[in-house]
């Protein structure tokens, strides 16, 4: 790195300039991190509670949200290397009452959204003025939606409305309406680099090694069934699709180095690819297979993003 002495006259006044456009890319960098955070948790409390409302119905769906709601939050906020929670002026559990900053963001948020703003659009960053350790605060609104009045709104069923009473002796966050702001989704990104937060699997080399080439053949038929529905080649997307399935030539040496949690990822993925191969023989619908191609990329990178590998 040259000194600032060493520099020409006009690299010299640009350089307070780059400086201050680090900082701004730093900047965004973080706000970056504490949206796709946000994107996280709230796909991950969604599928829960959706899933949790359809098997059960909502009485057991709060008794779910009271016991796994923190746990989610905290899975999502060591994962992406930051603190994260939701809030609300009017909150059900006590444990999600605002902090002072985050009751002035919301105050302000309740102004626009009676202005009109619709409560997904707000959004309020800073990275100024923060106390040591921290780079940036962030939020983001959350709106009422219709599948949220069952708990949140105006009237509650009997059974619910009891089952909250005694869950949360202190609940505030009842009689919302659609479209109204039910709260926000707050970040705190601390200082520094993102952590590396995927967990560690250790392997032998020659496992790891195979495991990698598995991978590389993953991304390739990948691609196949891609050039191959693109070419309306079924027999093709059929024979990639196939060649996911488990129990294709000898066993893989790495398979007794894998944790149980890899399989929340791998099972996923070979259904979908099992579902391509069916569809493929029989009906044959390209939105349908390139559904099911998402489903289980969707599989590839959440995995890639919850395991790293470490061998000797
Ligand atoms: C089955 C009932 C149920 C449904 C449906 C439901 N919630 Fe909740 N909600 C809860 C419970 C219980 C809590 C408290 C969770 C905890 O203990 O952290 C909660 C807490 C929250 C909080 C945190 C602030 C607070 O009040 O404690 C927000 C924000 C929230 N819900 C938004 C929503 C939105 C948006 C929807 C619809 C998409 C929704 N909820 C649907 C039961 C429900
Ligand atoms: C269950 C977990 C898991 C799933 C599912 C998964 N991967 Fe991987 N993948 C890994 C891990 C872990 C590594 C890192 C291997 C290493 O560094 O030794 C990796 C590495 C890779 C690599 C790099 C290979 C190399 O030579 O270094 C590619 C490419 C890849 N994966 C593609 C895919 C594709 C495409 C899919 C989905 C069709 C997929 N993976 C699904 C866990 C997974």
């Amino acid at each position: 790195m040259p000194t600032l002495n060493r520099l020409s006259p006009w690299q010299r006044r640009l350089a307070p300039l780059a400086l201050l456009l680090a900082g701004t890319l730093a900047h965004a960098d973080d706000r970056a991190r504490a949206e796709t955070a946000v994107k996280d948790l709230g796909q991950q409390l969604r599928a829960a509670l959706v899933a949790r409302m359809q098997a059960e119905g909502p009485v057991a769906a709060i008794d779910f949200c009271h016991d796994q709601a923190p746990l989610i939050a905290a899975e999502v906020a060591s994962k992406h290397g930051v603190r994260i929670g939701r809030t609300s002026v009017r909150t059900r559990s006590p444990g999600n009452a605002p902090t002072a900053w985050q009751q002035a963001v919301l105050v302000d948020f309740d102004a626009q959204a009676r202005a009109g703003k619709p409560p997904q659009e707000l959004r309020f960053a800073s990275g100024e003025a923060l106390p040591d350790g921290v780079a940036l605060r962030y939020m983001q609104g959350i709106p009422t939606e219709a599948a949220c009045l069952a708990c949140h709104g105006q009237t509650l069923a009997e059974p619910v409305a009891l089952a909250i009473k005694a869950r949360y002796p202190d609940d505030a966050a009842t009689g919302f309406s659609e479209g109204q702001l039910r709260g926000a989704f707050w970040v705190e990104v601390p200082e520094g680099a993102a952590p590396d937060t995927r967990t560690v699997i250790p392997m032998s080399a020659a496992q790891r090694e195979e495991l990698r080439a598995q991978m590389r053949a993953h991304l390739e038929s990948v691609q196949t069934i891609l050039a191959a529905l693109a070419a309306a080649d079924w027999d093709a997307v059929k024979k990639a699709a196939g060649s996911f399935g488990p129990g294709q030539g000898p066993a893989h040496r790495f398979r007794e180095a894998l944790p149980e949690g890899w399989f929340t990822f791998a099972r996923p993925m070979h259904q979908a690819m099992r579902a391509i191969v069916d569809e493929a023989s029989i009906e044959q619908r390209s939105a349908q297979v390139v559904a099911e191609l998402a489903n289980a990329t969707a599989q590839c990178t959440a995995c890639h993003a919850s395991f790293r590998i470490e061998s000797n």
